[in-house]
């Protein structure tokens, strides 16, 4: 059966897999016949399908056919490529495509590597990794700053006085970069809009300075994971200038739809941030894992964990990229070969109708809402995600419990798949289209 004609979600329970296979592992080799035999029996049976024409959850998955046919050729042809020698296709490849993909998003000219400014991106494995190496540059950008303004402090005197800003709207994960770069991190109010302003950061980082502190980093979202708002970017980006603090932006989901111009607005104020990230993993047809980051200025990003080590020194790294000291893992696959083989094969055209339809398939979905009494809509939709929620007058509480019920039932029932999400003590569901096999018949059902 095709993945788009299965059950979004298993019906399994936790431990299933244990039951099914034996408990240790074979001492003589089997065929790939009996191998090949478990693969329904045993992996397929436990699958959430992402690519289920049933499922909504979260935001899409990407899958294409050139994707998969790239991940083919990068494990058949085994790149390790942290270093230019490691393999000079796969890092050369990979500066050239950042700089196709900015272009195709039309972002600021100080990200592309054929600039000839500091500027140029990489591809992270996921958007988390790209928030948390952010932080960790700008996080030794301010210690070299502040040790060269008063050369008694230490490193941990300015560590402890650091603070990351980002709304209570942001991604789990840019809390979870914060603790593990061991930098407080203060969640602003995002309002009933989900969206976070410059007053409310400005004013945070007047109180913190007051108190001695040290505003180190804002992470900004475009497209909220749980309602698709959108942070002020131009009036975070004119604080973020003048008080010298490192401006991330995590457009994990939204950044996908750059590529077309009628939605470039939603990116208004992009030209004053410090990095920029999207995962073209979600909605730009690149198979997992996937995830851009772009950098108005590299060094930071490579001075802040430098390490050298003999084997890995070569003749030319004083004038090629060395992608190693742009992450956190020394080795690296051939990632950049999925968006050669998506972008030539889709091209940009093809990859635009795909947005315009997952964006076309939301607003049909939202149409059928609002036509119904029961449901409203609780975020504007302006990409492929739709808030609703059943209404009940009267208490949150009780409408939330109704709204919590319908959501268990959805569940149970199987036929799709979706998950909940609370914005401002509002519970609501969540439906994201744009997958490849979503469709208005899906929707319809
Ligand atoms: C999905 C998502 C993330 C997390 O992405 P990973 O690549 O899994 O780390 C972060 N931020 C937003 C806004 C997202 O939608
Ligand atoms: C954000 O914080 C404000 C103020 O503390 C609170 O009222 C609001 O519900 C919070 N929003 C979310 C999504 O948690």
């Amino acid at each position: 059966k095709e993945v788009g004609n299965r059950q979004a979600f298993p019906d399994v329970e936790p431990g299933f897999m244990r039951d099914l296979l034996p408990s240790d592992a074979p001492k003589a080799g089997e065929s790939w016949e009996d191998v090949y035999s478990d693969i329904e029996r045993v992996v397929m049976k436990g699958m959430t399908h992402w690519n289920a024409s049933g499922f909504f959850g979260y935001f899409p998955a990407a899958s294409s056919f050139p994707g998969l046919l790239a991940d083919i050729l990068c494990g058949g042809a085994t790149c390790v490529g942290f270093t230019w020698v490691a393999s000079p296709s796969c890092t050369e490849m990979e500066t050239v495509m950042m700089d196709w993909l900015a272009k195709a998003l039309n972002l600021p000219q100080c990200f592309i590597h054929g600039g000839h400014g500091p500027g140029g991106g990489v591809i992270q494995g996921t958007a988390s990794e790209s928030t948390l190496i952010t932080l960790i540059a700008a996080r030794s950008k301010v210690i070299s700053r502040e040790l060269s303004r008063d050369p008694n402090l230490s490193m941990y005197d300015v560590l402890s006085r650091m603070v990351v800003y980002t709304s209570n709207c942001s991604h789990s994960s840019v809390e979870r970069a914060g603790l593990l770069a061991m930098i407080k991190i203060r969640k602003l109010d995002a309002g009933r809009e989900g969206v976070l302003r410059g007053k409310t950061l400005q004013e945070a980082i007047d109180e913190d300075k007051k108190n001695n502190k040290i505003p180190t980093f804002v992470c900004a979202t475009l497209g909220t994971t749980s309602c698709c708002s959108y942070d002020n970017v131009d009036e975070i980006g004119r604080i973020c200038e003048i008080e010298d603090i490192w401006l991330h932006i995590d457009a994990a989901y939204a950044g996908t739809a750059l590529i077309c111009p009628e939605f470039r607005h939603i990116a208004d104020g992009i030209q004053r941030s410090t990095s920029f990230n999207f995962n073209p993993h979600k909605w730009l047809m690149v198979n997992f894992d996937c995830s851009a980051l772009w950098v108005r200025d590299s060094s930071y990003l490579s001075n802040s964990a430098k390490v050298n080590a003999l084997y890995l020194e070569h003749e030319t790294q004083q004038t090629t990229i060395d992608y190693q000291h742009w992450q956190i893992p020394l080795e690296r696959r051939y990632r950049s070969l999925k968006i050669w083989f998506v972008l030539r094969m889709v091209g940009i055209d093809g990859l635009q109708s795909h947005i315009r339809r997952g964006v076309a398939e939301a607003k049909y979905f939202e149409s059928l809402v609002r036509k119904d009494e029961r449901f409203e809509i609780v975020f504007p939709v302006t990409l492929g995600l739709v808030c609703l929620k059943l209404k009940r007058p009267g208490l949150n509480l009780e409408e939330n419990s109704i709204n919590k019920e319908l959501n268990r039932k959805i569940q149970d029932d199987r036929r799709i798949h979706l998950v909940p999400s609370t914005v401002h003590g509002i519970y609501f569901l969540r439906v994201a289209t744009g997958s490849v096999n979503c469709s208005r018949q899906a929707l319809d059902n």
